[in-house]
């Protein structure tokens, strides 16, 4: 179950929110639901995307931790775990609890009020050089915990990393965090020709403060004295659920956007090293909070292509981005396999959240879209991201007997229901998500049932989605399908931004009118991590783990894009939950 465990930060010095944006005195609110079935007028800019994009950040607004400000618009939100960080003598309040086009869609002040939120928080986390707090929180007593923010169990326990006890990944990911928004606050965009930072947004200041943390983290993460090493190996508690697999990921990444910031050719070279001593062209696999990899070759080729100074060879990332992307599209040697209804599966990791790493593909392919080696493979690329993204947004074909169909078959069965995964956009949207908060419930033993129906909307929460066989059953208990968390909504808020900043067109749920699709369940039980018995049918695999999360927290980095060019965000996840 999700459990409120983490946090991220108040302001700390006053020179970090001088220039914050002002937010509108009149705030912008998520529409009612009934607004994402009446199609737009289809002018530019559109409507619905703008909504899904104000919806998507309005989601992290109700994840916030500590006290809350005058501008808080989420109204059964309350101040929460004031007191964190307070046995380390360190203010750790504040931060997101978790299970991650923007002027265009006039949300500029909100995505700069969600980042600042986050960030201000790892300011603090990060304490001296080598000191960062990575957990806070108790596994025993928080990973039981269901009910609202008013009575979540305290102390809470808080957890470091430093010089002797290191962890090379949650420094790296963290420096890489703080570089990728120190570049975006700082206004240097890869592609400054077409795409700047919102003049607005520009803050000089705030952007060295984060670069300065950035390069601490760095070196902290390359030389501690206690080498380099998985930071669950320092701090034991983080790792049931959210244990790194390995390191050499997050070096590169954190290498790569240091380099970005600041020219520096050699720090190109030693992510290409990194990328070679750690072999990660043969972990080509995911990407998600944990892996990278699939994202470094679009940023080197990124770097390599605008910024000549690091004297890299674009050629080479190119080829390395296109390889990954070339084998899922053409599906040879793929990493992942489609579902019947055309949802991009990876196993193993799709089972406790669907939609996720579909959309991270998605949002990959249609940043390096631009970069393809001919015309013919950008629209490759922008054709699949469409399909994933359409999936999400209802293109799909969710239902019982149906979902064992082929796409095709399901289209022309009567009785196909078709499911926008995000709360709150359209009436055929999931409403239980796993959200204590949202639900008002207190017992977990009931968690399905008390309340029946969800207290509290959580607009613009993506879900982690369907199962394998495209069926989404919209149980509060079954968080690989309901879960909603801090990154899972980061690709989706790409990729909303990108098409608020380019379409006319409506998003696919604008389609689904009311009434039209029954809301009802799919026969039988879900097939996923938490429930097995619902894996029967054609396309049945074996083997669907049961993962065990709990109340762990890690850093993880999302990379999304805004107004056309990269804005990478710090998404800290702390997730529970018992099944
Ligand atoms: C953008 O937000 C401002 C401030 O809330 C408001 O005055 C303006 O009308 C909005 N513009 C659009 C196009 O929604
Ligand atoms: C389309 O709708 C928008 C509001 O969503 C409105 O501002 C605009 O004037 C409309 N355009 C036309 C051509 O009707
Ligand atoms: C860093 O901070 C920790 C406490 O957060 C403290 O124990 C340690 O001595 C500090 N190290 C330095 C070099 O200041
Ligand atoms: C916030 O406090 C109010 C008043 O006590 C309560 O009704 C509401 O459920 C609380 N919200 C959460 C998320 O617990
Ligand atoms: C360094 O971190 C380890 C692991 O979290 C912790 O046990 C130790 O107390 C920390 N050292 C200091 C000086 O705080
Ligand atoms: C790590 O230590 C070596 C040897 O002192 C030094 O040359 C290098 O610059 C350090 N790396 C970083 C990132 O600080
Ligand atoms: C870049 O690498 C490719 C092989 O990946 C090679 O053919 C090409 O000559 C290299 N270009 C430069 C300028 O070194
Ligand atoms: C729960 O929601 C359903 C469907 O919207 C509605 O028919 C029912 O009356 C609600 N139950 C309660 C107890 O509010």
């Amino acid at each position: 179950m999700l459990l409120p465990l983490l946090a991220f930060a108040l302001h700390t010095a006053s020179t970090l929110v001088a220039a914050q944006l002002a937010l509108p005195s009149q705030p912008w609110l998520p529409p009612s639901i009934s607004d994402g079935a009446s199609p737009s007028n289809q002018s530019y800019p559109n409507s619905k995307w703008s909504t899904l994009v104000g919806n998507l950040l309005y989601f992290y607004e109700a994840q916030r931790s500590g006290e809350l400000p005058q501008t808080n618009r989420v109204s059964w939100r309350n101040a929460s775990a004031l007191d964190d960080g307070r046995e380390a003598r360190v203010d750790l309040s504040g931060g997101y609890y978790d299970a991650g086009g923007y002027d265009v869609a006039n949300q500029t002040a909100y995505l700069d009020d969600m980042l600042r939120w986050g960030l201000d928080w790892l300011v603090k986390a990060h304490t001296n050089e080598s000191t960062l707090y990575v957990l806070v929180a108790s596994k025993d007593v928080d990973n039981s915990y269901w009910g609202g923010d008013r009575s979540i169990p305290s102390p809470r326990p808080v957890y470091q990393v430093n010089d002797t006890y290191p962890g090379t990944d949650v420094a790296a990911q963290t420096a890489a965090a703080f570089a990728a928004c120190s570049n975006l606050y700082g206004n240097r965009a890869l592609d400054s020709s077409t795409f700047s930072t919102p003049a607005s947004l520009q803050d000089n200041g705030f952007s060295d403060t984060l670069l300065t943390h950035a390069q601490q983290l760095y070196a902290f993460a390359v030389n501690a004295t206690g080498g380099r090493k998985v930071y669950q190996k320092s701090v034991p508690q983080v790792a049931d659920a959210y244990g790194s697999s390995d390191y050499g990921d997050e070096l590169a990444i954190a290498a790569l956007f240091l380099s970005w910031a600041t020219g520096d050719a050699a720090l190109f070279a030693e992510a290409e090293s990194y990328y070679e001593k750690y072999n990660l062209a043969d972990s080509n696999r995911v990407f998600n909070w944990d892996s990278k990899v699939p994202g470094l070759a679009v940023l080197f080729s990124q770097i390599a292509k605008s910024n000549p100074s690091v004297g890299a060879n674009f050629t080479t990332w190119q080829a390395a981005a296109e390889q990954y992307f070339d084998s899922i599209v053409d599906n040879k040697k793929s990493p992942g396999r489609m579902t019947g209804g055309g949802l991009l599966f990876f196993e193993g990791d799709s089972d406790s959240a669907s939609l996720n790493p579909a959309l991270n593909v998605a949002m990959l392919m249609r940043r390096f879209s631009t970069l393809a080696t001919s015309d013919e493979k950008k629209t490759k690329y922008l054709n699949f991201a469409q399909s994933q993204l359409d999936y999400a947004l209802g293109k799909n074909p969710m239902s019982g007997e149906s979902a064992l169909l082929t796409y095709e078959d399901a289209n022309a069965n009567d009785y196909t229901i078709l499911v926008p995964y995000i709360v709150g956009a359209n009436p055929n949207s999931p409403s239980n998500p796993h959200s204590a908060m949202a639900s008002g419930g207190n017992d977990v033993e009931t968690i399905d049932t008390d309340p029946l129906n969800t207290t509290y909307t959580l607009y613009g929460a993506v879900v982690g989605g369907p199962d394998k066989l495209d069926r989404f059953f919209d149980i509060r208990s079954d968080w690989p399908q309901t879960e909603i968390a801090l990154d899972y909504n980061a690709p989706m808020l790409t990729l909303a931004a990108m098409h608020a900043l380019a379409d006319r067109l409506d998003p696919y749920y604008t389609a689904l009118r009311a009434g039209e699709y029954e809301k009802v369940k799919p026969d039988g039980f879900p097939c996923d991590a938490v429930f097995t018995s619902g894996c029967r049918g054609p396309h049945m695999s074996k083997g669907a783990k049961i993962a065990m999360a709990v109340s762990i927290v890690v850093v993880s980095l999302i990379v999304f894009g805004l107004a056309g060019y990269y804005l990478h965000l710090l998404i800290r996840n702390a997730k529970d939950g018992t099944v």
